[in-house]
């Protein structure tokens, strides 16, 4: 599995799995995530918005695979930041995990008006030594300026939606240019938009013996941009890191990019509520 330094030095796998109704019980869960890390993936990414934190974490403690292979996230609901329950928050997601820490802890929204306080909290978090880095989640170029101001420490991420119809420009390239690793989420548009039947990435998957879902993965990838996207299924979840063994060519890359119709499966950032 490839990785991708972060700004402080981690080094982050460049497929995750998504774990966002990855089992519809604790059971399944487990065993969707068994199967991902015996299938080689490395990195998994959870919330304690998903509820599946404890399943989660005893299918990486039970895996066999050393602690220190495998890039843990979790995230933080803004319920906790209105109500300044930010440390508490994290605990109970370490505590669900069953995990002494995680690889990346993420505000997962901008909570309007708490940005810079929001940060300060993940700071001390990060001080205290029980996640190796912090980074933000559907943060907007203007969320992101507005933290910084009284930042210490510079995001290591921004997770996002994003996918050939969604590629926000705008935000990759503000993230690149201050060292903030964008990593996308729905990178298959949520199987909700008929991303997987777009002509232009069925003649490209043909052209390279690959699927559509793969061509979309290779082209975040070559991007510098990491994935996690989520599949219940053994078969599918084996066909989403098989991706290391063919290379987009620029016109292709191009092709993708101008499938951009700034169109959103889920909330935009300035509209979320808790
Ligand atoms: N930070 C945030 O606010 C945020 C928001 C949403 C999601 N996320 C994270 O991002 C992850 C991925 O996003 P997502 O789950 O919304 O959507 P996604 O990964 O874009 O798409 C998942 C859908 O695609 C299907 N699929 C997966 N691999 C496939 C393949 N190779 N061929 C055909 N279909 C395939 C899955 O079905 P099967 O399971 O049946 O394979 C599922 O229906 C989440 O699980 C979560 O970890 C973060």
């Amino acid at each position: 599995m490839e990785t991708r330094k972060l700004n402080n030095g981690v080094e982050i796998p460049v497929v995750g799995l998504g774990t966002y109704k990855i089992g519809n019980t604790d059971k399944e869960t487990y065993r969707a995530v068994r199967t991902a890390l015996d299938a080689g993936y490395r990195h998994i990414d959870t919330a304690t918005l998903y509820v599946n934190e404890r399943p989660v974490g005893r299918a990486i403690r039970e895996s066999g695979i050393a602690r220190e292979e495998i890039f843990v996230t979790t995230k933080l609901w803004g319920s906790a930041i209105l109500s300044n329950r930010i440390q508490e928050a994290f605990e109970g997601s370490l505590s669900n995990l069953g995990l002494d820490y995680v690889d990346l802890y993420l505000v997962h929204w901008p909570v309007k008006g708490k940005l810079a306080f929001t940060w300060q909290a993940m700071e001390r978090i990060f001080d205290s030594g029980k996640t190796r880095s912090i980074g933000v989640s559907n943060h907007l170029v203007h969320h992101i300026d507005e933290l910084l101001q009284e930042a210490t420490i510079v995001p290591a991420v921004n997770q996002m939606e994003l996918h050939p119809c969604l590629t926000q420009n705008d935000v990759v390239k503000y993230c690149s240019r201050k060292g903030i690793v964008p990593v996308a989420w729905s990178p298959l548009g949520r199987n909700n938009i008929a991303l997987l039947e777009e002509e232009t990435l069925v003649t490209i998957g043909k052209k390279h013996g690959k699927s559509p879902a793969q061509v979309i993965l290779r082209w975040n990838v070559d991007k510098g941009i990491v994935v996690v996207p989520k599949s219940s299924d053994s078969q599918r979840q084996k066909e989403n890191i098989e991706i290391f063994d063919f290379q987009l060519t620029t016109e292709e890359i191009n092709q993708i990019d101008a499938l951009n119709r700034d169109y959103r499966t889920g909330i935009h950032p300035d509209k979320i509520s808790f």
